[in-house]
């Protein structure tokens, strides 16, 4: 019979501004998104270890490629401990839509991490368990910035700078957050890999955009500190904009983006990886973020949260 021990959970992420400039050393800003959550469990068995999540169920080292950052992580972390890969099951469960820019690779490598090390007695810090989580999203994105590890982990808005102390950031903003998923995959290791051949191939149309982004992003750190949600909803215009140019949008991502911009919003713009995925929009009210979150339905978004802002007022 199985025993149930262990179970430990992660939120989602959400990027508000810097996505994909934040690879090539600019800001980004970054929010946990508590909306949405992965639990993992750890329960004994006799043999090797399996694993049991909606793509796959059975032993961990004959999973698919698409659960090969985790069995890598559930490996090493196994091993650091002079354990041996067996007598437990791995299952995962989660609320978090997979591969829509809501940083569900990075949560479940989160939510694994914890409950392995309160499976096996260790202490683990918030440096050791971002470098963790960072092995998975490494197989799973390319070149991650570690903007997901990082959030996910805090559960703080972050102003992150790869390879800098992270920032908690405070935020000061009494404005709603609209997110709408495409319900089309978002592909962020393609288009990280795209804006990298971009940037190389024409690195004088292409730098600029970037280096503009990080410029949007600090600006948008300054709205956020002053509660400026207008000046804030027209740097993500100009956000979308650059995201568009560096060729990350596609139809559904500019048409949710135009529907929220139609309907009041003071901002909207893709978030995350892109070409699909998800998209945000900043309302002033929570009657104006109803209608937007409306009309992103009537427009194609298959899944609409609204998270209220003023909700994650943090004092640092
Ligand atoms: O995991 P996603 O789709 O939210 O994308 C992460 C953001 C990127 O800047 C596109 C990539 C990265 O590693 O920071």
């Amino acid at each position: 019979m199985e025993t149930n021990l262990i179970r430990e959970s992660a939120v989602g992420k959400i990027i508000l501004i810097g996505e994909h400039a934040v690879v090539y050393g600019e800001p980004a800003i970054a929010m946990p998104f508590s909306e949405a959550r992965v639990t993992a469990s750890i329960s004994e068995k006799k043999g090797p270890v399996d694993l049991d999540c909606i793509y796959y169920k059975g032993e961990l080292f004959k999973a698919p490629e698409i659960l090969l950052g985790l069995s890598r992580l559930v490996e090493e972390i196994t091993k650091s401990f002079n354990k041996k890969l067996e007598d437990f099951t791995i299952r995962i469960d989660s609320t978090i839509p997979p591969e829509r820019g809501m940083g569900s690779s990075a949560a479940v490598a989160i939510a694994t991490t914890r409950a392995l090390y309160k499976y096996f007695n260790k202490k683990l810090s918030y440096e050791k368990l971002t470098n963790l989580a960072n092995i998975s999203e490494t197989v799973i994105h390319g070149t991650p910035s570690g903007i997901d590890a990082a959030t996910i982990a805090g559960e703080k808005p972050l102003y992150f700078i790869k390879g800098e102390p992270f920032k908690a950031l405070k935020l000061n903003l009494d404005g709603y957050l609209i997110v709408a998923d495409t319900g089309e995959k978002g592909q962020t290791k393609a288009t990280v890999a795209s804006v990298r051949n971009l940037t190389k191939s024409n690195p004088k149309k292409y730098i600029p955009l970037i280096k503009e982004l990080g410029q949007l992003t600090n600006q948008a750190r300054e709205s956020i500190e002053k509660n400026n949600k207008k000046l804030l909803g027209q740097l993500m215009i100009q956000a979308h904009k650059n995201l568009q140019d560096l060729g990350v949008s596609n139809q559904i991502l500019d048409r949710l983006v135009e529907a929220a911009l139609d309907q009041g919003a003071l901002g909207a713009k893709l978030t995350g990886g892109g070409r699909g995925g998800c998209m945000i929009a900043l309302a002033a009210d929570k009657k104006s973020a109803d209608l937007i979150a409306k009309s992103l339905i009537e427009n194609g978004a298959k899944n609409v949260w609204i998270d209220n802002l003023g909700d994650d007022l943090i004092d640092i």
